[in-house]
């Protein structure tokens, strides 16, 4: 039986909300920062392609398919390089979601890789005795924020399901250039050196990002990993349990619970019984094209199903880019999305969720109808719909605030197999705590850290075991039944606004590879909307004032990587605002 909302409940509901986003008000992080040029280069190739957030992990990946692996082969080759030389955004100690087209079986499947909250750990883990929310970065230092690592489990279960070349095998790359050393690049220098005193907190990244003196590392400086080289070591013979349980596993849980001044509960008992998921693909049907993505516990592949949704209602092709309207209607789109994703999706293991509801033609021609005006959408305009829904629950808002960081991949093999692949430690150096070479991520601060909204339930709260609510957004698009175009992005609940104006460049207005990853962004989530400082889209900001508008020029961090599919071979291009690279043959 369905059940639709009555809207009075839910206007009634909205009205006991208060400061919806409080959390995101209390940050005072340093997100990763952008580097780079504007200009990304557009990389051309028969059989095979990797593009990565950096040189030495799409390389890594280049070298195994080159010697006969396929794409999940060099998942794992990818990852555990990435690990080592943008330990900053994604590795061993985090978490990651997996979109994976098999050419074979012309199917899609994903993974869920996404860390969980320990089993000790209580819906109140990030209020204050008071009952309030801690400040943000107070809830990300130390151990409280580290969730059960998941990315491990990944890689293995996908080799294990899909993978060719002998596991130990693919691990090597990275273990060699661990022992060997490899040349800290300008970015992870820069970002150090931003962190000042809070990546020194604890032993581990003290001793491993500055040297003797105290200073951080510079670009260049060739830096060893043994403890990482031992830790892949031990995987390569023992596989995952060997990560999960003896003295790696051992060696978390310690750090974890004895992080001095916050110390989290993670336990032997989570990472024993830490499992992938593997779940169907959420798509949307966007113009003649399937939008296929990481459904929840990831928002993304929802979210952006719904911005593309409701922009489909009009002719944003004809409007082009240059065109305020079309931005108007874009950052409303993503506004009515973010009001959605914020009351309904969280882990779907935990409750039922109305995501066929959400990515209905019809609910989001309703949902278009709101923007058939001329100005920005007012505030309380700006809330959560009424999907059909066959379960009766209903949920307070759960703002949460994902940092910028994290990393992309994208992999096309010779067979035609195609991964997207967003892996994270959550924010840049995680929750700064570091063990046998890699960093443990602060992922549980994605949960929402009020428990109710009012006298309702949040979703996205903390609950053992749940997975917390993530943003990212891996998306394979398929057109006739076949990939066309692998993508995806880093940057925290950017991510979403990033993967959709990319699609909507590419779809609609006809751009290149290597523009969709390099135009210049503008992104509304919360009625701010966002602007890339010293870009083009600059030009908008007086325009988008003038309709009602909140402006706000400032770095916006992407790492769109992405591989289209053409008829005769691949195309691939790196976001130049990081350090990737597109390779292949
Ligand atoms: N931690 C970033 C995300 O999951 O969206």
């Amino acid at each position: 039986m369905s059940f639709r909302f009555c809207t009075s409940f839910l206007v009634s509901a909205a009205l006991v909300v208060g400061s919806a986003h409080a959390q995101q008000a209390s940050d005072t992080t340093a997100p990763e920062r952008a580097t780079g040029t504007k200009t990304a280069s557009r990389v051309e190739a028969k059989d095979f392609m990797v593009a990565a957030a950096n040189p030495l992990a799409a390389e890594a990946g280049r070298k195994v398919i080159a010697e006969g692996g396929n794409a999940v082969d060099a998942v794992v080759a990818v990852q555990t390089v990435l690990g080592l030389v943008e330990p900053q955004s994604s590795g061993l100690g985090g978490g990651s979601f997996l979109v994976y087209y098999d050419a074979a079986s012309n199917k899609m499947t994903t993974f869920d890789g996404r860390e969980t909250a320990p089993m000790e750990a209580t819906p109140k883990l990030f209020l204050d005795d008071k009952g309030q929310p801690l400040k943000f970065m107070d809830a990300v230092i130390g151990g409280r924020s580290v969730g059960t690592p998941g990315t491990v489990r990944l890689l293995e279960d996908v080799h294990k399901k899909y993978g060719k070349t002998p596991w130990a095998d693919l691990l090597k790359p990275a273990e060699t250039l661990a022992t060997d050393g490899f040349q800290v690049s300008p970015r992870l220098a820069s970002l150090i050196a931003s962190e000042g005193e809070r990546l020194k907190k604890y032993d581990g990244p003290r001793g491993y990002f500055y040297d003797a003196s105290g200073a951080a590392l510079k670009a260049g400086t060739v830096l060893k990993n043994p403890a990482y080289a031992e830790t892949l070591k031990t995987i390569a013979t023992g596989g995952a349990d060997a990560f999960y349980g003896g003295p790696i596993a051992e060696a978390i849980v310690k750090t974890v619970r004895e992080a001095s001044g916050n110390p989290g509960v993670l336990s032997l008992t989570d990472l024993a019984n830490y499992r992938t998921k593997e779940r169907e693909p959420v798509c949307a049907q966007y113009r003649a094209l399937d939008i296929c993505g990481m459904g929840p516990p990831s928002s993304g592949a929802v979210a952006v199903g719904q911005i593309l949704g409701v922009v489909e209602n009009f002719d944003i092709k004809a409007l082009g880019p240059d065109n305020v309207e079309s931005w108007r209607l874009i950052g409303d789109a993503q506004r009515l999305a973010f009001a959605d994703r914020e009351r309904y999706l969280a882990d779907p293991d935990f409750m039922p969720l109305p995501v066929k509801g959400l990515l209905r033609k019809d609910y989001l021609a309703t949902r278009a109808s709101l923007l058939d005006g001329d100005k920005a959408l007012a505030a309380d305009v700006v809330k959560a719909g009424e999907p059909e829904w066959d379960h009766a629950l209903l949920f307070g808002r759960g703002p949460t605030l994902e940092m910028p960081s994290t990393s992309h991949f994208v992999i096309v093999d010779k067979q035609g197999n195609v991964v997207s692949m967003t892996t994270t430690i959550e924010s840049g150096f995680g929750s700064r705590l570091m063990t046998n070479g890699f960093l443990l991520n602060n992922e549980l601060t994605d949960f929402s850290f009020n428990t109710h909204d009012g006298s309702l339930p949040v979703a996205n709260r903390v609950e053992p075991g749940k997975r917390p609510r993530s943003s990212m957004a891996p998306t394979i698009v398929m057109k006739d039944g076949k990939p066309l175009l692998a993508i995806g992005s880093p940057g925290g609940s950017q991510i979403i606004g990033y993967v959709a104006q990319a699609l909507i460049a590419y779809i609609d207005w006809g751009m290149p590879v290597e523009k969709i990853v390099s135009q210049p962004h503008l992104i509304n989530r919360f009625g701010t909307y966002d602007i890339e400082a010293g870009t083009d889209a600059e030009k908008l900001a007086d325009p988008l004032k003038a309709i009602g508008f909140e402006v706000k020029p400032g770095e916006m961090n992407s790492g769109l990587h992405a591989i289209e599919i053409t008829g005769t071979g691949l195309v691939g291009s790196a976001d130049p605002r990081r350090e990737g690279v597109a390779v292949g043959e």
